[in-house]
Order: C-alpha cells, then sequence, then structure tokens
C-alpha cells in the first residue's frame, strides 16, 4: 500500500496535491512519501521479528541521504556496493556495524575505507577479492569480518540483466569451490569467516527460487559445519518484486515466513537486502507534456523527462504505469510517452492506452522510487532533477535540480599553464 492516491480526480501524496508541488518547484521532478516509506520498511522488518535478523537497505536502489536518514532511524543498515554508497550511508546515520559491502569489484582502496569505518561485513565474490582483502586488512592491522557469496545456479525467472544467481552470471562463487575457499579464508590471518551469502536476482515474483536458492545454501552450511566451520550469519540478499502493472509478488510476510521456515532449526542471524520493496512504490516521476503530435499512423506524447531521468523503461523495457496528475475520463487511444533525447530508445512507455492531454498537462510516472534517481545521468547535457520528499502535507526539496554550471564544473578547457608532463 502507498500514499499516491487520487482524491477527488486529483493526484495526491499523502496529503498535498502533485500538482501543487509542481507549481512550486517546477518539472520534472521525483516525489518521495516518507510515511510510504516507512510502512514499507516496517512491514518488511517486522515480517522477520520471528527471528534475529537485521535488514540492510540496497543503496543502490535509492541512495538520497534523506530516504538513507529516515530508514536508519527505523532501524534499517544499508548493504552498500562502492565507497560511494559506504560515504551516503555514514553521512545519512547509518551504523557501520550495520553495513555489508557487496559487489564484485571492490577496489583496494574502498575496502581500506569500508574497513576503518568498521563495517559488520565484507560479501566477498571471488577468491582474488579474498587474497586482496587479507592483505589489506592485515596491513591496517586488523581482521575483515567475511561472507562468501555463492552462486547457487539458481534461475530467478526474472529480467536476464537483472538475473544474477546462474552459473553463467559474474556473481559469487561457485557452489563447488566454497568449501575450498571456506578452508583457505579460516587460516587467514587478515580474514574472519562470519557468513554466507548470495543474491539470485532483482524483481522476483515467486517465491520458489528463493526457497531453492536456500536449501543449497543450507546444505553447504551443514557440510562448513561438519568441518569444523561455524557461521554466525546468512544472507539471503534482496530481490522480492512489487507491481508495477499485474504482477502479484508474495507479500512481505509471505516471503519471510518463506525464508524462516527453511532456517527453522537454524540459529543463524538472518541478513536480508531488499532494495525495491522498501522504495519502489514510495517513489513517482513527475513530467509535464511538452507537445503532443499525431503522425496519423501514432499519437505521441513527448514530455520533459527522458531516459536519462528514468532508463528502465528503454534499458529492460520495464512497464511503469503513466496516469494523468489530473484525471481526464476519457478513452485510452494508443500512444508513446517519449522524452526529449536524441535516441529512439528514449521512450516511457509505447503504445499505451492513454486519455486526451494537452501540451502542459502533468503525468506521474508511478514505482520509480526504486532505480530511478540512481540510474540517471547528464546524457544530453541535462541536469539531473530534483528529488523531493512529502511527510503529511509538508514537503522539502531533498535534492536540488542541477544547474548547467553544475554540468560543467568538473571541467577543464587545457591551455598552456594546465598541460602536464608524466
Ligand atoms: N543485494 C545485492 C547484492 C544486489 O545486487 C541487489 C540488487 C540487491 C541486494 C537489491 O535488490 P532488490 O531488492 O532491489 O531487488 N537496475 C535494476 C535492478 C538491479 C538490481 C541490482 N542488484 C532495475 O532497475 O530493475
Amino acid at each position: 500500500m502507498d500514499h499516491f492516491n487520487l482524491k477527488k480526480g486529483e493526484l495526491y501524496c499523502e496529503d498535498i496535491p502533485v500538482s501543487a508541488i509542481a507549481e512550486k518547484v517546477g518539472t520534472p521532478f521525483y516525489l518521495y512519501s516518507e510515511a510510504t516509506l516507512t510502512r514499507h520498511f516496517r512491514v518488511f522488518e517486522e515480517a522477520f521479528n520471528a527471528r534475529p535478523h537485521l535488514v540492510c537497505f540496497a543503496v543502490k536502489a535509492n541512495g538520497n541521504l534523506s530516504i538513507l536518514n529516515h530508514l536508519a532511524g527505523l532501524g534499517s543498515g544499508a548493504d552498500i556496493v562502492s565507497g560511494g554508497e559506504l560515504y551516503r550511508a555514514l553521512k545519512a546515520g547509518i551504523p557501520a556495524d550495520r553495513i555489508v559491502f557487496s559487489g564484485v569489484g571492490k577496489t583496494r582502496e574502498e575496502i581500506g575505507r569500508a574497513l576503518e569505518a568498521g563495517i559488520l561485513m565484507f560479501n566477498v565474490e571471488s577468491q582474488e577479492e579474498l587474497d586482496v582483502l587479507d592483505s589489506v586488512a592485515r596491513g591496517f592491522g586488523t581482521r575483515a569480518r567475511v561472507s562468501l557469496r555463492v552462486n547457487p545456479d539458481i534461475d530467478p525467472k526474472t529480467h536476464p540483466y537483472i538475473s544474477t544467481g546462474l552459473k553463467k552470471n559474474k556473481f559469487g562463487l561457485p557452489m563447488g569451490q566454497a568449501k575450498e575457499i571456506y578452508q583457505r579464508a579460516q587460516k587467514m590471518e587478515g580474514i574472519d569467516v562470519k557468513g554466507i551469502d548470495c543474491h539470485i536476482g532483482s524483481q522476483l515474483i515467486e517465491l520458489s527460487p528463493f526457497v531453492d536458492a536456500l536449501e543449497k545454501i543450507k546444505s553447504l552450511v551443514f557440510e562448513l559445519e561438519s568441518m569444523g566451520i561455524e557461521l554466525k550469519y546468512i544472507d539471503v540478499g534482496g530481490g522480492l518484486g512489487i507491481r508495477y502493472r499485474d504482477e502479484a509478488p508474495p507479500e512481505p510476510d509471505r516471503y519471510a515466513r518463506a525464508i524462516m521456515s527453511g532456517l527453522s532449526d537454524m540459529p543463524h542471524t538472518l541478513i536480508i537486502e531488499p532494495g525495491r520493496a522498501i522504495v519502489g512504490n514510495a517513489g513517482i516521476l513527475v513530467t509535464q507534456i511538452l507537445y503532443t503530435k499525431n503522425t496519423g499512423d501514432k499519437r505521441f506524447y513527448i514530455v520533459d523527462a527522458g531516459m536519462n531521468d528514468l532508463a528502465r523503461p528503454s534499458l529492460y523495457k520495464a512497464y511503469h504505469r503513466i496516469i494523468p496528475v489530473e484525471d481526464k475520463e476519457s478513452d485510452g487511444v494508443l500512444t508513446d510517452v517519449v522524452g526529449p533525447i536524441c535516441e529512439s530508445g528514449d521512450f516511457l512507455a509505447r503504445e499505451r492506452p492513454m486519455p486526451d492531454l494537452r501540451s502542459g498537462s502533468l503525468l506521474a510516472v508511478m514505482s520509480a522510487g526504486a532505480y530511478g534517481f540512481t540510474m540517471s545521468s547528464n546524457y544530453n547535457s541535462r541536469p539531473r532533477v530534483p528529488e523531493v520528499m512529502v511527510h503529511g502535507n509538508t514537503f522539502c526539496v531533498v535534492r536540488k535540480r542541477e544547474t548547467y554550471e553544475d554540468l560543467i564544473k568538473k571541467e577543464v578547457v587545457p591551455d598552456e599553464q594546465v598541460w602536464r608532463s608524466v
């Protein structure tokens, strides 16, 4: 359930008409509902109450400081994948001992910073990464707490770009190599083996891949125990899907029960890394129709948000519901909702039944809170759009609109003075 509702034909975010915010901040912009965020986090968190657990929100889904800060206040940890995400998470007030560091390509520098901060755990994805982690930790005179991320070779039945738990994917260690690497890790001076981790993909709408992956993890945990390797944590990753159109993903409660029942005979602390399930439906992208165009074959609504602002439709052919901010009772005509970018792949929706609207009308692109702003870019030299948070009947611009100056502020045109020899 979210707090974006039509009231008397007008879209509201909590208690504010979306059009009123558009008037104040201009378009396009991302709009988040704090109450929705709270609700989604609490429902997720409480679903796991029956056992020791830690929810580590996946920062890559939405890294805005105000979002992270709000989640920190609700008790969330963070799943990070870069030094930048570590920086954000700490700045937002997420305690270091609630941060786990995932990703296949951590640099020595990133590892060093995470060690300095004292994060809970590194989710290690290769033998070579383990060696580097050991060496950096020894250099710091410390031991890095580690989970090994294994690849259970399970089909998550989602978009191929967001499948991560198949043998052919770059993620995790093959199950067949895991035992040997655990044994090596145990002997390393700079490594403190703490857990096991997997993440099989994103936007999963069935439970069975999660359950199947967990079965494989469990049998590995038993084998490790029989070898004298005791683990404290089992990290099941993120991946629970949301409804964009008519999908029927399991509710967090059913997801949690399925996972917990798989682990009922095990004392481990569970770590879960949800991203989309927390923020996806807590945010929308508000855009304005600049022009309408009818080519005879087709109707286009050309809007002021493009693929640089929301990449998901172009990148994954992802479906986002698009509704007029002021509801129009008219029959839908098949329309392409396209952005201003100079690429045919720049669309927010294709052949979508849309009511008759004029230029100047506002549209809400729904379910855009996850992987929306975080995947946006400056392509076509477009300043990135602001992010706005609503709290009841008040709002706050939590990231300002970029300016043209922001676009060029790191750039240098070389002249005699600045050419340097190596
Ligand atoms: N943990 C790890 C290690 C991950 O790689 C991810 C997402 C998550 C947790 C969070 O997954 P979630 O609960 O949000 O499904 N850009 C794509 C999604 C990429 C997901 C990458 N990893 C999209 O827009 O659909």
